[in-house]
């Protein structure tokens, strides 16, 4: 009863037994992601494709002479999508990144076109996979990758604000002065401008900030804790002016949403998954953020989580922008 009232069913359990991960896209965000999934140990055979084909060589070369260290893994790669047979997660990264001040909405048909290229591929060599996407605009390409994929909708995910609440609970936790991950604050909604901070819920050891101050996340917040979602949205603009791009915290956040996938832990994290027909009366065909239950065969589940009627406002807003630029797309 607690139960049906907490949560909607995404997926039938399946039994799915291979450890192979894929990355697709090399760069400084595949790497990342490869390079954490590595070192965590959470897969026996690692495979990298990239279209450039001496950079996916040069960078098998230099994971593969650092085995020694870590967990027994087999690292291959190559252009040609065979080496991927068999997955049970592929992770695409390919793709033009934000330039300076650019938006990720900017990216869409030029990552929408890679996708054409990249998840036929995928599919045709691992029919049973979870296709996670971190390409940008992520939401947006997770539904992509979707439509081109004809799989069901619980085993297409985009890495959505599981990086965003990262942050949100890093900046509260500074503020705080305790650990990050005893800080429970969710983002919700698109990986990016329109995201939306779940001040109703924020609570360190389930005391929640709201009944402390009652403004918080509000315009009329003296101490003005509605900075730190400003900051979470400009967090990607910082580190790229300073740096060129982002890698390492989206790295680490997608292999935080492997170890769930692979390891059945059925841990609940906000991706970005297909909304239509979930609770807040979402009736758009779009993929968003929410808190979702992660198992071997993707999102089994969505979490009913409670929002103020401002919140839900604003995630319709987010699903009404990202169905808008979907139409727009040439597939
Ligand atoms: N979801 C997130 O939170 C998040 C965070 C950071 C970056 N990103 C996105 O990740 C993507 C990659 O960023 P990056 O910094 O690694 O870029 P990058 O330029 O360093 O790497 C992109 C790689 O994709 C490859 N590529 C391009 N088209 C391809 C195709 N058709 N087939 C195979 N490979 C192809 C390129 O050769 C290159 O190696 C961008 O879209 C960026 O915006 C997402």
């Amino acid at each position: 009863m607690l139960r049906k009232a907490l949560m909607t069913t995404q997926a039938e359990p399946v039994d799915v037994s291979q450890a192979k991960v894929t990355v697709v896209g090399v760069g400084a965000v595949g790497m990342a992601c490869a390079f954490s999934v590595m070192v965590e140990g959470l897969c026996t055979e690692l495979a990298l494709v990239d279209m450039a084909g001496e950079k996916v060589q040069g960078e098998v070369l230099d994971l593969q002479h650092g085995t020694t260290f870590i967990r027994r893994v087999k690292v291959y790669g190559s252009k040609d999508y065979s080496v991927t047979a068999k997955s049970r997660i592929a992770i695409v990264t390919a793709g033009v990144r934000q330039q300076k001040d650019e938006t990720r909405l900017s990216l869409v048909q030029r990552n929408a076109d890679v996708m054409k290229s990249i998840i036929p591929q995928l599919v045709k060599y691992s029919p049973d996979c979870v296709l996670l996407i971190v390409s940008n605009p992520v939401d947006i390409m997770t539904y992509v990758a979707w439509k081109l994929s004809g799989l069901p909708r619980n085993r297409v995910i985009g890495s959505g604000t599981c990086l965003d609440s990262s942050r949100f609970r890093v900046f509260i936790a500074e503020r705080l002065n305790v650990a990050p991950d005893s800080v429970h604050g969710w983002i919700i909604g698109e990986h990016g401008d329109s995201s939306v901070a779940v001040w109703s819920g924020v609570n360190v050891a389930g005391v929640r900030l709201r009944d402390l101050n009652p403004n918080i996340g509000t315009e009329n917040d003296p101490e003005k804790w509605t900075d730190l979602h400003t900051r979470v949205i400009r967090s990607a603009y910082e580190v790229i002016n300073l740096k060129g791009y982002t890698s390492w915290a989206i790295g680490l956040s997608t292999a935080h949403i492997v170890k769930a996938i692979l390891g059945n832990t059925l841990q609940v994290l906000p991706v970005s998954t297909y909304i239509k027909g979930c609770k807040h009366g979402m009736d758009k065909e779009v993929f968003l953020s929410l808190p979702c239950v992660l198992g071997e065969n993707g999102v089994t589940h969505i979490i009913k989580q409670p929002l103020t009627d401002e919140e839900k406002a604003l995630l319709h807003k987010s699903a009404n922008l990202m169905h808008e630029i979907q139409m727009g797309i040439k597939f």
